[in-house]
């Protein structure tokens, strides 16, 4: 465990916060289980008498969260290293039971193994990039998560929260999905034992470990040509090359909003282009905050609040952060 190296701010995608206490950077999802008890462990060990333990956290891709300013207390775990992607691997005995997500091959994850070859399937562990994936899945030829083309972030983050948009979410493929449970212990959750629903896997604050996901084998070409045209779209109306954590808001039950989304509502109530510092609502799209240079989390917390401060005194309508803070 490394003191005060845990660099944050570099590890998420607004480029906004200050540096870990401690950080630990586990490389499989094994260790990762290891570096979660021995977090806790110490977290108890070292909280003074009457204090709460300081919080354990997990950070993948940092890709909808907002960090707090200067030394963030406890402990930090990377997502990072605990990166593979591989196609199911078959057991050696038929009648064995089957665990895909026990397997790591090394190598490409885009040639399959002995039996595996005709399985539409994709083993990912939680650190895996989610450009990472859907680029494994696009020379494959297999269809299902093109949808979520353009968004950062790692599996783990991805399928906690089913991120996705208006072509189609993570949970379109999940199988399976293996998760840590708070007191240590590793469980396989099948997809009909889960609940996913808009932006919310609803796991319970388990960590995901891994997943496997099941596609439809459809070629190469027309997979490719879908995640070009969403790609396309999706860089005219979002600010996609610029520091930002994604869409800040929810979007509202459209019955109450008479079907218009967060973005549109900041639009409409004027609230493109206000800024506090160096953090500043997107010009291009209302529910994206982005960082210019040199925003602190202050500065985008603080615009967060009047920006969802503005659209319920012109709508009456409360928004709901989508993004993730870690403030103390
Ligand atoms: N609109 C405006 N003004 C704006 C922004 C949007 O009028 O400033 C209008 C658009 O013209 C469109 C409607 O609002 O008619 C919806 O906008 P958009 O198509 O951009 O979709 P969204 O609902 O704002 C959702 C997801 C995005 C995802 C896109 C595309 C949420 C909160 N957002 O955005 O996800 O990329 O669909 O699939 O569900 C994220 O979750 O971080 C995220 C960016």
């Amino acid at each position: 465990m490394s003191r005060g190296l845990g660099d944050v701010y570099k590890r998420q995608t607004l480029r906004v916060g200050g540096v870990a206490e401690w950080m630990l950077e586990p490389r499989t999802p094994e260790e990762l289980r290891e570096a979660w008890i021995a977090a806790h462990e110490f977290v108890q060990e070292t909280a003074t008498r009457d204090a709460e333990p300081a919080p354990v956290r997990v950070l993948g891709g940092g890709a909808n969260l907002v960090v707090g300013d200067g030394v963030l207390p406890g402990v930090v775990i990377t997502t990072e290293k605990v990166r593979r992607i591989f196609r199911p691997t078959a057991p050696p005995d038929e009648s064995a039971p089957e665990d895909v997500l026990a397997g790591s091959v090394e190598g490409d994850p885009r040639i399959a193994q002995g039996r595996a070859a005709d399985d539409p399937r994709l083993v990912a562990w939680c650190g895996a990039t989610l450009p990472a994936l859907l680029r494994t899945a696009r020379d494959l030829g297999f269809a299902g998560l093109e949808g979520i083309v353009g968004v950062p972030g790692h599996v783990g983050g991805g399928v906690a929260m089913n991120a996705g948009g208006r072509w189609g979410e993570m949970w379109d493929v999940v199988e399976t999905v293996r998760v840590l449970e708070l007191d240590g212990t590793v469980r396989d959750l099948a997809r009909d034992e889960c609940s996913p629903s808009y932006r919310n896997a609803n796991l319970g604050g388990r960590v995901v470990l891994g997943v496997v996901l099941r596609f439809e084998p459809e070629g190469r070409p027309a997979v490719e040509a879908r995640m070009r045209q969403y790609l396309t779209e999706k860089n005219r109306v979002q600010p996609v090359t610029e520091w930002s954590a994604g869409c800040v808001f929810k979007n509202p039950d459209p019955e109450v909003a008479e079907g218009r989304s967060a973005g549109r509502l900041v639009d409409e109530c004027g609230g493109k282009g206000l800024s506090r510092g160096d953090a500043v609502v997107s010009p291009l799209h209302g529910n994206f905050i982005v960082n210019q240079g040199e925003a602190t989390s202050v500065d985008v917390l603080t615009l967060m609040e009047d920006v969802r401060d503005l659209v319920a005194q012109k709508t009456g309508i409360w928004l709901e952060f989508e993004v993730k803070r870690w403030v103390e």
